[in-house]
């Protein structure tokens, strides 16, 4: 072999070498790109195959607060369980919750875990709509129920609680769940509906919003909406006859007839109608589930009782009789007692969102996982809002902890409370719950002895928005004319 020869097979093999090494860094570093596998987070602790039936059966046999529970205790405060091929991740506590409540809509929905309200409410509204013209239709909710429109609220709630409390006797038992729901009714159709139809049709409207409540509300309907059970079709007749009457009245919710979306579209008839549906719903049981358990829990503690007893004979003197929504803010006491009743009784057990991007999350303890796209997450309340390093003695009725100087959901963080929910979707109607309860409690405080007559209540879990198992008998007496408030 001469010397080109060889330089030629030298180049030659110096060339192949070449460009192996260079095929080879660049695959790799294409392969580190591509796919950072090295890298990724690991996913949270799962529970899968048999012990996902041992779950079940903890499911059947102690519920599902005592489940989840179990499961925090063993993995901490985020983990997979693995359901036939659906994978849903618990996170539990503040430090893992941001993503869940302020995530973009792209990155983290509800996606079609509250489908069960389509046909409650029509597929014009809420969940039967894109993404940009539900934000909208919040909107107009958010609008709606702002602050500066519950003042005018306040006097006509006043009426109706006084005028539904004249006709109790002098003194009797009653059940209070029962009372309140009633009550609630009332006055919901008086706030929310207008004037018109808390005279005119009062038990038509609320007839057919009772058999869609009682229709919609069981776990069978949140897991299988659209099955043909009798209870879908009386779901079905009761919204049609709800959306006809209510295309018959004029004044109903004005501000939600007069809402535009950014387009300058005005809504249509049926995007009203569904939209005062989806008000009444989400107001009406969590209102009335709350009230009763803050009485209940006010009646079985003495020195909390009196507290809120003291405190509105301080207030009548101070504003000298007169109630009015300043004086409904200036309840403190009663407002932590509420407060308070609503972190242990929750009326939603716990919220969903389906993750559409993946996301990561860093636990108290430092531990850092990567929750994928697809799985669906859960940020159950009835855990959340029990968690000990941030609630003293969770397990204690203690308004207390919200008070000056504690303030215990403060000290823990963003979302440690999140009775009425956080971030994105955040309650809207939040302070005029809060101002319907205190004017009910405020007027059952100032008027009546109240005594609890049955057992404290268990929680229906069966229930959508948890409330009172069993019936909750109080017995009342009036007081004098003059109630609480003696001028001097
Ligand atoms: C004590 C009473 C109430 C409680 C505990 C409560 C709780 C909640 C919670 C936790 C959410 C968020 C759900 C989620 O993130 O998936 C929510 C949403 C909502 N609430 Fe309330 N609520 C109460 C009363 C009311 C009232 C009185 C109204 C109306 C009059 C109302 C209207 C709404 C609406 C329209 C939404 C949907 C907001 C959205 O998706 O962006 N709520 N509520």
């Amino acid at each position: 072999m001469d010397m080109t020869n060889c330089s030629a097979v030298f180049f030659a093999i110096a060339l192949v070498f070449i460009t192996t090494v260079i095929t080879m860094v660049s695959r790799r570093a294409r392969r580190m790109r591509v796919d950072p596998a090295c890298n990724r987070l690991p996913p949270p602790p799962a529970v899968t195959g048999t012990s996902s039936i041992v779950l079940l059966h903890t499911l059947l046999k102690k519920g599902f607060r005592a489940m989840i529970h179990e499961q925090y205790t063993k993995l901490g405060s985020v983990f997979t369980i693995s359901f036939f091929g659906q994978k849903t991740t618990f996170l539990i506590g503040p430090e893992v919750s941001a993503h869940f409540y302020q995530g973009l809509e792209s990155e983290i929905s509800h996606g079609k875990t509250l489908e069960m309200t389509v046909p409650m409410f029509g597929k014009e509204v809420i969940f039967g709509v894109d993404i940009a013209t539900r934000m909208e239709q919040n909107r107009f909710c958010l609008d709606a129920l702002k602050p500066s429109r519950l003042r005018c609220h306040v006097g006509p709630m006043f009426q109706e609680v006084e005028e539904y409390f004249e006709k109790w006797e002098q003194q009797g038992t009653i059940d209070l769940k029962q009372e309140l729901e009633q009550l609630l009714t009332l006055i919901s159709a008086r706030c929310l509906l207008g004037k018109e139809v808390r005279e005119k049709m009062f038990d038509e409207v609320f007839s057919a919003f009772r058999q869609l409540s009682d229709n919609s509300l069981h776990l069978t309907s949140f897991f299988f909406p659209y099955a043909p059970f009798p209870s879908s079709w009386r779901r079905d007749k009761a919204h049609a006859k709800l959306k006809n009457i209510f295309a018959e009245i004029e004044d109903v919710l004005q501000s939600l007839i007069d809402s535009k979306y950014k387009d300058g579209r005005p809504t249509t008839e049926a995007e009203v109608t569904g939209l005062i549906m989806v008000i009444l719903f989400a107001g009406k049981h969590t209102s009335s589930a709350s009230s009763t358990w803050t009485g209940a829990r006010l009646l079985s503690h003495p020195q909390c009782l009196e507290a809120a007893i003291k405190e509105q004979q301080e207030i009548l003197k101070k504003y000298k009789g007169e109630i009015d929504y300043n004086t409904l803010l200036d309840m403190s006491v009663l407002h932590r007692c509420i407060k308070e009743a609503l972190r242990m009784h929750p009326p939603a057990p716990t919220f969903f969102r389906k993750v559409h991007k993946n996301f990561t999350v860093r636990t108290r303890e430092g531990h850092e996982f990567e929750i994928p796209r697809g799985h669906t997450i859960l940020s159950p309340l009835v855990i959340n809002n029990n968690i000990p390093y941030i609630y003293k003695d969770p397990g204690v009725y203690d308004p207390d902890r919200f008070g000056p100087g504690r303030e215990e959901d403060k000290v823990g963080g963003k979302f440690s409370y999140t009775a009425f929910g956080g971030g994105r979707h955040a309650c809207p109607g939040e302070a005029y719950a809060y101002m319907q309860v205190k004017v009910i409690w405020s007027h059952l405080l100032r008027n009546f002895e109240l005594q609890l007559v049955s057992p404290f209540p268990e929680t229906d879990w069966l229930k959508i928005a948890l409330e009172p198992k069993e019936r909750v008998m109080v017995r009342y007496k009036r007081h004098p004319p003059c109630g609480l408030y003696t001028e001097n």
